[in-house]
């Protein structure tokens, strides 16, 4: 076919376009738009100025230790997240990855700033944040988030990107969407940090899916080592819920019962996943987020020629 045939050049106007969509829909100028000119816009770390935490949390003992334990490990995952968006700048393979992920490391950095700022007002001093997130932060969150780092600073961009943009993040947004659900209803502030994060992890998920399938496709030899990565840690993240659950879940199971000894369920009507969260138990919830974050992995992973690897059940 001549390099003139009408079609030809209308095939490739058409890949120029989509290309050029493509392109820009990465762009710092389309990250700008959309994110501290939209969604972002007139807020303070990620809520409305006015917005605070309510004020039953910070006097009922057993749930503000659950929500500081449970906002450590956000800022756990966080701190992972930037720690592993910034360190695969340079080793991506094109400009346009690069300029993604230096977009990523600024909402990585701002998450990591948003949870801290929480932890400060649920009471911890500033000066006590980081020993705090060092004795609470779950050690198998730790070691999931060591293995990632592993292959980012061995400038793995293929397992990195694998790693973060569909492991960690898949992750991190099936929880951010369970604690929105569980927030909307009793902490209007906590929803809404969460809800500018969810926009946020959306886009990092999406980019993992788009960018990765190509490389992948270019280099088979990496897709044993990249199932591996990913049983690994998912077995992690497995054993991370089932601590979790067990212990800030069950103070969060108190204060429930407490709020319900008075006649209020802030839970009413809420569902997430089918879960009725007005009458979950812990470890039911622990099984619906299990089941969602894993059946996310198969999904994504399957989109980017990866076989999904059933991690070991934590014992
Ligand atoms: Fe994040
Ligand atoms: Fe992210």
């Amino acid at each position: 076919m001549s390099a003139r045939d009408p079609g030809t050049e209308r095939g490739s106007e058409i890949q120029g376009v989509l290309m050029a969509d493509f392109l820009s829909q990465y762009s710092i100028q389309r990250w700008l738009e959309m994110c501290p000119q939209g969604y972002l816009d007139g807020t303070v770390y990620g809520h409305d100025p006015d917005e605070t935490e309510p004020e039953e949390l910070l006097e009922i003992g057993s749930l503000r230790e659950a929500s500081i334990a449970v906002t450590v490990q956000l800022i756990a995952g966080e701190r992972c997240a930037l720690a592993a968006s910034s360190g695969l700048i340079n080793h991506a393979p094109d400009d346009m990855s690069k300029t993604f992920l230096a977009t990523q490391t600024l909402d990585e950095a701002r998450h990591v700033e948003i949870f801290t700022q929480r932890l400060i007002d649920l009471g911890v001093k500033r000066e006590d944040v980081n020993s705090t997130v060092a004795d609470l932060a779950n050690p198998n969150l730790v070691r999931f988030a060591e293995v990632l780092l592993e292959k980012v600073s061995s400038g793995d961009f293929v397992a990195g990107v694998v790693g973060q943009n569909i492991i960690l993040e898949g992750m991190a947004f099936s929880v951010f969407e369970m604690l929105q659900a569980a927030s909307a209803g009793n902490n209007p502030k906590f929803a809404q940090t969460l809800a500018g994060t969810i926009a946020d992890e959306r886009r990092h998920v999406g980019f993992g899916e788009n960018s990765i399938g190509g490389l992948i496709r270019q280099h088979p030899e990496k897709r044993a080592e990249v199932e591996k990565m990913q049983a690994e840690m998912a077995y992690y993240m497995l054993a991370t819920f089932t601590e979790m659950f067990s212990d800030a879940g069950t103070r969060m199971e108190e204060a429930k019962q407490l709020a319900m000894a008075k006649g209020e369920n802030p839970m009413e009507g809420v569902s997430w996943h089918g879960a009725d969260l007005a009458t979950v138990t812990p470890s039911e919830m622990e099984a619906v987020l299990a089941d969602t974050v894993l059946g996310e992995f198969k999904t994504r992973l399957g989109r980017i020629g990866i076989d999904y690897q059933t991690p070991k059940v934590p014992a």
